[in-house]
């Protein structure tokens, strides 16, 4: 069982004058098989908290553990091990490697733990799958429609298991019938994978699928009727 414990989490930016104040006194609580939609304006901060949770930036004040372990107090080494152990991201366009093939872009993550193992190839095999891309292992993303590729970064963003998944719009570049689709299967295999998963968007159809929705304002996390 896995946890996320997010305690009044507070992120400026330094500017020449005040700071700008993103987020304050953000608090919130994950486990297991459990994912929340974060929704809010352009500018308020998802993508700000988002980057905190994945260690890409750390917070001015208060503090993030998963599964007991504060970042913040790694090494950036140790913090790079961490990122890519516990958390798998998705972003609105997909940042899939263009020379790859698919099979080798959801290898990707595997990369950075040594040399990719047979049971990395055969995992990646499986969600790829699942996805239903099992005849596109070879493809480029170029030769990929956007609901594919979006489909190949959730086998990626699943490959080493992470404890979280965060995704920033996921569904943001497709059709409205291709962004449900996507959103099946992300929902699908968050229970599959039993991780707990955090999902920023404007949709709010997306919104209304996930377990709990809170509204970023004024750089806090209020909680959605
Ligand atoms: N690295 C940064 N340096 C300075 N300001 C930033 C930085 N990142 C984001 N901001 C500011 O923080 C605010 C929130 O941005 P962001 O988290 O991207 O919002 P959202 O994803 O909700 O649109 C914006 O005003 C943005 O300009
Ligand atoms: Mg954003």
């Amino acid at each position: 069982m896995s946890q996320l414990i997010v305690d009044n989490v507070t992120k400026e930016f330094p500017t020449r004058g005040d700071p700008l104040v993103v987020l304050q006194g953000v608090s919130l609580q994950l486990e297991s098989g459990r994912n929340l939609a974060v929704i809010g304006p352009s500018g308020s901060g998802k993508t700000t908290l988002l980057n905190l949770l994945g260690v890409l930036e750390r917070p001015t004040s208060g503090t993030i553990t998963v599964d007991g372990q504060n970042p913040a107090e790694l090494s950036d080494k140790a913090v790079a091990a961490f990122r890519s152990r516990k958390i798998g991201f998705i972003f609105q366009d997909h940042h899939l490697l263009p020379q790859c093939s698919v099979l080798e872009n959801v290898l990707v993550p595997t990369i950075a733990g040594g040399r990719t193992k047979p049971e990395d190839v055969n995992r990646a095999r499986h969600l790829l799958e699942r996805v239903g891309l099992n005849d596109r292992l070879e493809h480029r993303p170029a030769e990929l429609s956007g609901g594919q590729k979006q489909r190949t970064a959730i086998a990626r963003a699943l490959i080493r298991r992470p404890a979280l998944v965060l995704a920033d719009e996921p569904t943001g570049n497709l059709d409205q019938t291709t962004a449900a689709q996507v959103a099946d299967l992300l929902l699908e295999l968050q229970t599959e994978e039993n991780t707990m998963l955090i999902v920023v968007t404007h949709s709010t159809s997306l919104a209304e699928r996930m377990q709990q929705r809170r509204r970023l304002d004024n750089g806090r996390l209020q909680e959605v009727a």
